[in-house]
C-alpha cells in the first residue's frame, strides 16, 4: 500500500522522524523504495546530477514528467513528490494548476513541491483545493539562485528569520502537507518546526526538523562536481563505478573477459553443417 500524505502528517504527531530521498529513474527508485524510504522526491536537482546543467533553472516540465514516470514505475510504496520547475507555477495560478495536474495525471506522482512562502500561498491553496497535495520549500530556494546571489545559508538576520517563519506559517495555512527547510540555521529550523503542525523536512537545517531529505547522488557519492557541507556520504559509489569500469576495460584488453561461461553453446552438428 502506498504511503499517504495523512500518514506523513501523522508521523510528526507520533514523533517519528521522516526520511525523504530523491530518485530520478526506475532502478534507483526501486532500491530506495525497497529500503523503506516513505517519501521520494523527483527533484529538479535532476537537472544538475542527471542532465549536467549548471543549475536547476533550465529544467523543463517535459524533462520532469519523463523522470517522474520512471520513478513511479519503480516505487510501489513511497509517496512520490514531483518538483515543479522554475516559472511553471508563478506566472499564473492557472499555469500552476495545469502543470501540477500534468504531474499527477501524466506523471503518476501523488504530490507536488514548489518553492516559495507568502508569495505562493494563494497558488498552494488553489492547488490543494483542486485535490493535489503540496509540499512547500523555503530557505535556500535554488530556483531563485540569481536573486539570492549563490547557494548561501538563509534566515540569519532577525528580519530574514522572521520572514522565513512567516513563509512557513503561510504555507501551513494554505494547506501544504509539509515544508522543506533548506540551508537554515539550526535554532531557526527548530523554532519553525515547533511552531508548525505540519512536518518540516530539512536539508542543511539541522537535527530538529521532523524529517530529512538528501539528494541520492550526494549520499551515495555519485556526484563529485560539488559536495554540499550538509551532505553525508554513506557510500562512495562513484569510486566503486570507476574501479569496476577500469577492471572491465583491462579484462577486455587482456582477453580475460568474456570467459567461456559468459558465452552460449551451439550444437556441434550445426557447425559441421556450416563447414561442408
Ligand atoms: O530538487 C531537489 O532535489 C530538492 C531538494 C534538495 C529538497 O529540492
Amino acid at each position: 500500500m502506498r504511503i499517504t500524505v495523512g500518514q506523513i502528517r501523522d508521523m510528526k504527531q507520533k514523533g517519528q522522524k521522516i526520511t525523504m530521498l530523491t530518485a530520478y529513474d526506475y532502478s534507483t527508485a526501486k532500491l530506495v523504495d525497497e529500503a523503506g524510504v516513505p517519501l521520494i522526491l523527483v527533484g529538479d536537482s535532476l537537472g544538475m546530477v542527471m542532465l549536467g546543467y549548471e543549475s536547476t533553472i533550465p529544467v523543463t516540465m517535459d524533462e520532469m514528467v519523463h523522470h517522474i514516470k520512471a520513478v513511479v514505475r519503480g516505487a510501489r510504496n513511497a509517496l512520490i513528490v514531483g518538483d515543479l520547475p522554475f516559472m511553471t507555477y508563478t506566472v499564473s495560478v492557472e499555469d500552476a494548476l495545469r502543470n501540477a495536474a500534468r504531474f499527477i495525471q501524466e506523471g503518476g506522482c501523488q504530490a507536488v513541491k514548489l518553492e516559495g512562502g507568502v508569495n505562493v500561498a494563494d497558488t498552494v491553496r488553489r492547488v490543494v483545493e483542486c485535490g493535489i497535495p503540496v509540499m512547500g520549500h523555503i530557505g535556500l530556494t535554488p530556483q531563485s539562485i540569481n536573486v539570492l546571489s549563490g547557494y548561501k545559508v538563509q534566515g540569519r538576520s532577525p528580519e530574514a528569520a522572521a520572514r522565513l517563519l512567516k513563509d512557513a506559517k503561510a504555507l501551513e495555512e494554505a494547506g501544504a502537507f509539509s515544508v522543506v527547510l533548506e540551508s537554515v540555521p539550526i535554532p531557526l529550523s527548530k523554532l519553525i518546526t515547533e511552531k508548525l503542525t505540519i512536518p518540516t523536512i530539512g536539508i542543511g537545517a539541522g537535527m530538529h526538523c521532523d524529517g530529512q531529505v538528501q539528494v541520492v547522488h550526494d549520499m551515495l557519492g555519485l556526484f563529485a562536481d560539488f559536495i554540499p557541507r550538509h551532505a553525508k556520504q554513506y557510500a562512495r559509489l562513484g569510486d566503486t563505478i570507476k574501479q569496476a569500469v577500469a577492471t572491465y576495460v583491462a579484462e577486455v584488453r587482456d582477453g580475460t573477459f568474456p570467459a567461456e561461461k559468459n558465452g552460449y553453446a551451439i550444437d556441434e552438428s550445426v557447425l559441421r553443417e556450416l563447414a561442408r
